[in-house]
């Protein structure tokens, strides 16, 4: 397999406490890998060790080049774009700002992110902190496709959006992964369904399952084990629409 990124025995602390302790897999140079697991296992700190963003060790290599010793911003420039957990758009800077923050190259791609997000050209003047999540996530993915990057890193982009929206954050990620691999973290399994071409599953730390992700999600007791639900009918994640009803 021609892999865009190797990690081998990945360790990670925060504050000196270990929150990843043996992880390691392959991202093919094209499509998507799913990064899975029940909450708190690790995957946010895997994707953040993998960026130097946390104290790590193992072997990470990227492109054929070891970058486990790299500063984050040289990995960045290098060609790893990040669409961090929770978004993180400047809320009071406008969407056009927020974009054009993003830019590191001279010909920066505005023609793609404008063809996939139509929504944040009509917007480009409203600051981002008054945008819906789900347009929120929209900016953060066009930050990271502005550039020209050889793996995008996605931390759970449907988190908390409205079933319609998960919907349209799917599209958008499948048309991104046309022009770049994708390493996706994410929880809604229908959406793992329709884009991941492999999965890597995390628990306690350590990988403890890697291979195709039809063959995961096809295998009931695979998924129950591993992810804690059912691969068929995995539960909605609370939504916008709905959240808060029930209380
Ligand atoms: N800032 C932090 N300080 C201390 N522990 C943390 C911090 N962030 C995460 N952790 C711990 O690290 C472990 C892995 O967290 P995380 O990587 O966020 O998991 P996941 O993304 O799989 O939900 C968890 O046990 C969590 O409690
Ligand atoms: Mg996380």
């Amino acid at each position: 397999m021609n892999a865009i990124l190797t990690v081998r025995g990945l360790s990670a602390r925060i504050d000196g406490q270990q929150v990843v302790e043996d992880v390691g897999f392959d991202v093919p140079a094209t499509g998507v890998t799913a990064l899975l697991g029940r909450n708190g296992v690790g995957k946010t700190s895997t994707i953040r060790g993998i960026l130097g963003l946390i104290e790590r060790q193992g072997k990470v290599i990227f492109d054929g080049v070891r970058i486990d010793s790299e500063r984050t911003h040289r990995i960045v420039r290098g060609g790893v774009g990040y669409v961090p957990e929770d978004r993180e758009v400047f809320s009071k800077l406008t969407v056009a700002e927020n974009l054009r923050l993003a830019e590191r190259q001279p010909n920066p791609n505005r023609e793609l992110v404008e063809q996939l997000f139509p929504d944040l050209v009509q917007r480009a003047g409203q600051q981002a902190g008054t945008l819906s999540g789900g347009q929120q996530q929209m900016v953060s993915l066009a930050r990271a496709l502005l550039n020209d990057n050889r793996l995008l890193l996605v931390d759970e982009p449907t988190k908390g959006l409205a079933p319609k929206i998960v919907g349209e954050v799917a599209e958008a990620l499948a048309l991104a992964a046309k022009t770049v691999p994708i390493l996706l973290v994410e929880q809604n399994l229908q959406v793992v369904r329709r884009l991941a071409d492999t999965a890597v599953v995390v628990e306690g730390g350590r990988t403890v399952w890697e291979g195709g992700a039809a063959e995961l999600l096809d295998d009931d007791e695979l998924t129950t084990r591993l992810l804690g639900v059912h691969g068929a009918d995995a539960p909605q994640q609370p939504s916008e629409s709905t959240k808060g009803e029930t209380l």
